[in-house]
């Protein structure tokens, strides 16, 4: 499969692009003074390599320093950040490469906005304006693999490109579970640990949302022009499943890599399922599509999971209206509680912004109860499951438990909340800025109690009550 690289003449064209950019970059009177005294060969080398990669090179070709690392430390700013995307818009146009494909790039470098602009220190005046010469250090395989790239070219869509520079970078699920770095004993979750759990746990190495866009709609095509495929996709739009996929990532529970290797079922209401010969030639037609991308083989049962899920989810609300999404406007506890109940799940309002959550079955699908959280400031829903702990608990016993948990899902925040009495607590949060898909929310909720009770499993000391609070 061609990539952009070899569509533009790789690296001589590469070289000619990114010079032009810098020439342009040294006497633009808002950026200017940050290359005036770089050594200049060593960045352009680099910055060559970048792009390269992003173009579909191999990731290892990269020899240059992370990028956070390179710029975090100059302070550079959200309209700077902007300049330097205007430049580069402009050398590309300059450069001959297409409008399309000139979205496709911009939609990765918005991808690593947050690798280029410093957020922690944004309150602090600019103070450095030379920064320090391009060191040149040996590539290391974590700067490689976390370079977004766009990599083989997907079949052409005259639709594909529907970016715009406020878009977000989507989260999709990496081959890496996050850090198991020890867990430290914490009071509370707030709306900084849901950004945290994001960036911990969905790393976009393999393109982020722009890529998923590319493949999704791939896939549309090559489904719809098989005739005895074709009613996989009835009712449904390429724009739907897209801005589906882009609103409600989080709502799929990133479980541990094993997991995904027991096949793939529908999971779409029963009265819109497909045959199993239908279904499974549609997640051929993906994991070729997946595959030909550049993605990992073993990485393909992991994204055919999170994508089918969600495009059952579209599948869903397309077919049938009495399944539907909880506006963001209208997330309340009340109307959570309703979702619940249709859920067949037993709520109790305990406060404007909080919900208990209870299975009446023992035993069922729902192990734990578990309580479910308003910020409707950050739109936000924290699903928070609480034990309590034998008040004997040693700190080393707390720690060993909330250790092996955090291994066991780390997808999951798990504290111990030291305040009245011991508790052993976890939580997730789901972003609802889009809506609650309620289908979705019943599913994640039911994965959320049953994680949770499976690691007390790894109570060896047997602190645990067992007691839901
Ligand atoms: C838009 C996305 C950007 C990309 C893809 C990018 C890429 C890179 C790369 C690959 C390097 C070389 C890193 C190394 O080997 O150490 C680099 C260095 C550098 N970039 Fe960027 N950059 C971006 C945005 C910016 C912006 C917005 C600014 C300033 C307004 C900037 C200023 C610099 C400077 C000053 C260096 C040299 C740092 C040093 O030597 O300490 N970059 N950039």
């Amino acid at each position: 499969m061609p990539t952009l690289y070899d569509k533009y003449g790789g690296t001589p064209t590469m070289k000619i692009l990114v010079r032009e950019f810098y020439k342009q970059a040294r006497v633009n009177p808002k950026v200017g003074h940050y290359f005036n005294k770089l050594d200049m060969e060593k960045l352009i080398d680099h910055q060559v390599q970048f792009l390269s990669v992003v173009l579909g090179k191999p990731a290892k070709t990269y020899t240059g320093r992370e990028l956070a690392d390179a710029h975090h430390p100059l302070n550079i700013s959200d309209a700077e950040f902007d300049e330097i995307g205007r430049l580069l818009v402009n050398t590309l146009k300059t450069g001959g490469v297409t409008i399309d494909d000139i979205k496709l790039i911009m939609g990765v470098v918005l991808e690593i906005r947050d690798e280029i602009v410093d957020r922690t220190k944004q309150s602090l005046p600019q103070v450095q304006t030379q920064p320090a010469p391009v060191a040149n250090k040996s590539p290391s395989p974590a700067v490689a693999k976390q370079i977004p790239t766009i990599g083989a070219l997907a079949k052409p869509s005259p639709s594909t490109h529907t970016e715009n520079s406020t878009e977000k970078a989507n989260s999709i699920p990496t081959a890496e579970p996050a850090a198991s770095t020890p867990v430290q004993a914490q009071t509370n979750s707030t709306s900084t640990d849901f950004k945290q759990q994001q960036k911990a746990t969905f790393k976009p190495i393999f393109g982020g949302l722009p890529r998923i866009k590319m493949i999704v709609r791939d896939l549309y095509s090559q489904v719809n022009e098989e005739p005895e495929l074709r009613h996989y996709f009835l009712n449904v739009t390429p724009e739907k499943i897209i801005a589906d996929q882009e609103h409600f990532a989080s709502y799929v529970l990133r479980k541990a890599d094993h997991s995904y290797l027991g096949g793939f079922f529908q999971s779409s209401d029963l009265s819109i399922q497909v045959g199993a010969v239908v279904f499974n030639e549609v997640i051929d037609i993906l994991r070729k599509i997946l595959l030909n991308a550049g993605l990992p083989e073993h990485d393909t049962p992991r994204l055919i999971t999170h994508i089918m899920e969600i495009i059952e989810e579209t599948r869903t609300q397309c077919n049938d209206n009495k399944i539907g999404v909880l506006k963001s406007v209208d997330v309340s506890v009340e109307a959570l509680s309703k979702v619940y109940q249709k859920g067949k799940l037993d709520t109790i309002i305990k406060s404007p912004d909080l919900i208990y959550v209870s299975s009446p079955f023992k035993g069922g699908p729902y192990p734990f109860p578990f309580f479910t959280q308003i910020d409707s400031e950050n739109q936000t829903l924290t699903l928070i499951a609480k034990a309590a702990v034998k008040e004997s608990v040693t700190p080393e016993e707390m720690g060993y438990l909330l250790n092996e948990a955090k291994q066991y899902a780390p997808i999951l925040n798990f504290y111990s909340d030291m305040d009245d009495a011991p508790l052993y607590v976890a939580s997730y949060s789901l972003p609802f800025e889009f809506g609650v898909p309620n289908r979705l929310l019943i599913k994640i909720a039911q994965q959320f109690s049953k994680t949770f009770s499976d690691t007390f499993t790894y109570d060896a000391e047997e602190i645990l009550l067992k007691v839901a609070l």
